[in-house]
């Protein structure tokens, strides 16, 4: 059966992607992908395809190159940057390819906000602090359903994160605050996190708009909102607790 591959490629530095990944790279014949933000070392696993840049082309024309290469029998690759499960528009290609007869596989990849974690160091998710991870995106041409608004995805206090959106950083901190986030809540934002030119930025809702136009970021970049961040306080986890027991092992020490 005809198929493409939707491959996620992870968010730039070529180690961060799987074996998978490049072994099914190694073989395509024909690979479209996502401009700028694949790197050149990726695209140079491609031992004989035929490159498509996707950034300079329409949909239409996306889904012709898929559709009569997968008609074809050739190994047809569609490779996207981090995972292409995030703001990667894969439904409506996959969609596309399916009523002809072509079956499409996923390979996941390191999203960008992992990356972005990675690069920080830190832990999403703190026992104590939150226990929930909330991503997003500030509004702009995209519409967000109104139910999602920064402001009441707020309300929660989790750790949140922005795609595609730190050139509405001034409107993400207005609505985090309004949301209940307290001003001095710990902000982070990675530029091209994992990639040779990486930028961390970190300050707190107050002053997080002034260090990146300082910087002068407004595209490639995940910003992180929330206490994880600089956890005033925090527990440590039940698992390695020594009165805790779980499948794998006994409490070392009874709780009296
Ligand atoms: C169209 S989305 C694609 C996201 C991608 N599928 C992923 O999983 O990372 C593009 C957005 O992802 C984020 N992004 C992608 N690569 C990045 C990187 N290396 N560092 C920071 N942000 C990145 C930025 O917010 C950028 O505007």
């Amino acid at each position: 059966m005809p198929k493409v591959y939707f491959v996620g490629c992870g968010p730039g530095d070529p180690d961060l992607i799987t074996i998978k990944a490049k072994k099914i790279i190694q073989k395509a014949d024909v690979v479209v992908y996502s401009g700028s933000l694949i790197p050149t070392q990726i695209l140079n696993f491609c031992k004989k395809a035929k490159l498509h840049d996707a950034s300079k082309l329409v949909r239409e024309e996306i889904f012709e190159i898929l559709k009569q290469n997968a008609k074809k029998n050739k190994i047809v690759v569609r490779l996207h940057d981090g995972d292409p499960s995030i703001y990667g528009a894969i439904k409506e290609q996959i969609d596309n390819l399916q009523p002809e007869g072509i079956e499409s596989e996923v390979v996941p990849g390191v999203t960008s906000f992992l990356a972005s974690a990675a690069a920080l160091g830190m832990q999403l998710t703190l026992p104590g602090v939150t226990q929930t991870i909330i991503i997003t995106r500030a509004e702009s041409r995209t519409k967000v359903p109104k139910e999602e608004k920064i402001s009441e995805l707020a309300k929660h206090k989790a750790t949140m994160i922005f795609y595609l959106s730190v050139h509405l950083i001034p409107k993400i901190v207005k609505q985090a605050i309004e949301g209940g986030y307290a001003t001095l809540t710990p902000v982070a934002v990675v530029y091209r996190a994992s990639w040779n030119d990486q930028k961390i930025i970190t300050g707190t809702l107050t002053d997080i708009t002034k260090k990146v136009r300082d910087e002068k970021i407004t595209r490639t970049a995940i910003i992180i909102i929330g206490d994880v961040i600089q956890p005033k306080s925090y527990e440590y986890s039940k698992l390695y607790d020594k009165t805790f027991s779980h499948g794998f092992r006994k409490a070392k020490i009874k709780l009296q």
